[in-house]
């Protein structure tokens, strides 16, 4: 990035967020993530009152029965604080852009990616915080790190026939037994500490699914006993640890940005609505990213990713590897001819390429530009687009970010595409949970939005033209 704005970003960061925000005092421990919240919460409720009472009866969109039959696209009808996406510039963490968190956020020593531990401070609070700040919180995370045994076994006793995503979707769920929340609750707990045991939940959960998903693909892959985590260590480097590529600095890297870059997309996909509606019951945090799992693991949302390897490796065993751009184009029609999406492909928002293809493929192209599958990718995006313009359904003929994933993982040596979408829902927890956090902090109610039948959308507009 340019120096000046390199220095612009800085400056802007630091008029928003003056030092004595994220500290208590000077020589004093950094500041937690908690104490932090707890500061900002009665300043958001009262945020959220002067909104409501200012413009709380105005209308900001109108809902079409093309909606009502349509997924609800575009349906302006979520509050999410710690993403919003736009259709052409792409996502933006609490307003800033993937290349402004990868100036901003902090590194680890040596590291050029953010730390996903700073993005999760950024969600919950809009604030960039200290590397100290960071610190703690990988230290905090390693120590909740451990499952239960009981969860453990149940992991054990899945068949490595069984996919991934349901064996973490079943240990997720079966973390509820410890919920914080779940207690407070049947002992009485008041509305307005709700936030409290929802983030002490949630910190265990970001915490313990390193644990969850090197277990799962070490059963799966039988690659060997899982080791301890290292409580020193960043949350990628254990991870990345656990599943056996902790010695390769460049695959931690990326881990890194895998995690950042896929952890929140605003309210509205399917993983990140599944989680708010499921908490809008008051379902724990547990309960709430286990329904949220349930969605990603469906092949249109985060199973793309596995879908997109799938495809590149079918597609090469039918052309040959080195195809020329007539082949990979002929190939791409015969999956339009043959009725499938092309994975990857398409997006319900965007209308661009993903800004998080751009950052995966600018990793590409730093760390291993020769690689023979991401000169694939990079084939594809040459051509996709034109195809699927021509055919002439596609909304967005640009790649998304399952396009690219699937060949980074690859080039490190993680080969099994079966495992590819448990990474998004290590990633994707922490944009679900910190809105619940915020959830539960504002007392947000039970979502009920109202249904109808197709024949009262008939008689409805029965006498109208
Ligand atoms: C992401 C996705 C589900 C969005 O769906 P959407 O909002 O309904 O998309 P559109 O409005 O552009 O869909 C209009 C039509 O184009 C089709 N289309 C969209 N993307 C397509 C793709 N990549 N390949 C082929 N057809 C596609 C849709 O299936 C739909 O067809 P239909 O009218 O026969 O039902 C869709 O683009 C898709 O299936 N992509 C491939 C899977 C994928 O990469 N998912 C990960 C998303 S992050």
């Amino acid at each position: 990035m340019a120096s000046a704005l390199r220095i612009a970003l800085r400056n802007q960061t630091r008029a928003a967020f003056p030092r004595t925000s994220v500290r208590t005092f000077a020589s004093a421990r950094p500041q937690t993530l908690k104490e932090r919240l707890a500061e900002l919460i009665p300043q958001e409720i009262e945020n959220v009152k002067a909104i409501k009472a200012e413009h709380g009866k105005k209308a900001f969109g109108q809902v079409t029965v093309d909606q009502v039959y349509g997924g609800m696209r575009g349906l302006p009808a979520l509050m999410w604080d710690g993403s919003v996406l736009d259709a052409e510039e792409g996502i933006r963490f609490r307003g800033k852009t993937i290349p402004e968190i990868q100036e901003l956020l902090p590194k680890a020593p040596g590291g050029q990616e953010p730390l996903p531990e700073g993005l999760f401070w950024l969600l919950l609070t809009g604030e960039i915080p200290t590397t100290e700040q960071v610190k703690e919180l990988s230290a905090d995370w390693a120590a909740r790190a451990a499952i239960p045994t009981f969860v453990e076994e149940l992991i054990d006793r899945c068949p490595s026939t069984l996919h991934p995503m349901s064996q973490f979707s079943l240990a997720v769920t079966a973390l509820n037994h410890d919920s914080a929340f779940a207690k407070a609750y049947q002992d009485g707990i008041s509305k307005k500490d709700y936030w409290g045991p929802t983030f002490e939940d949630s910190m265990d959960l970001i915490a313990k699914l390193p644990n969850i998903a090197g277990r799962i693909y070490r059963n799966v892959f039988g690659t060997g006993k899982l080791p301890a985590i290292d409580p020193s260590k960043d949350y990628s480097h254990n991870l990345s640890t656990l599943l056996g590529f902790g010695d390769n600095e460049a695959f931690v890297e990326l881990m890194r940005l895998y995690i950042t870059i896929h952890s929140d997309h605003e309210g509205g996909n399917v993983s990140a609505h599944t989680g708010k509606l499921v908490g809008s019951a008051l379902s724990d945090p547990f309960l709430s990213f286990a329904a949220s799992l349930n969605g990603l693991a469906g092949p249109l949302h985060g199973l793309a990713n596995q879908e997109v390897l799938l495809w590149l490796r079918k597609m090469e065993k039918t052309i040959g590897e080195n195809a020329s751009d007539e082949q990979v184009k002929e190939y791409i029609w015969s999956t339009l001819k043959g009725g499938q999406v092309v994975p990857g492909y398409g997006h319900a928002v965007l209308r661009k390429t993903d800004p998080r293809y751009t950052a995966q493929r600018e990793f590409a192209l730093k760390h291993l530009p020769e690689d023979p599958l991401f000169k694939l990718v990079g084939q594809i995006y040459n051509i996709a687009p034109g195809v699927l313009l021509e055919a002439g359904k596609a909304k967005n003929p640009w790649p998304n970010v399952d396009a690219h994933s699937g060949a980074l993982l690859t080039h490190y040596g993680l080969t099994q595409m079966q495992f590819y979408t448990v990474l998004f829902g290590v990633s994707r927890a922490f944009g679900v949970v910190a809105q619940l956090i915020w959830d539960r902090a504002l007392g947000a109610p039970l979502e009920r939005p109202k249904s109808f039948s197709s024949e009262a959308i008939k008689k409805m507009f029965a006498d109208k033209q």
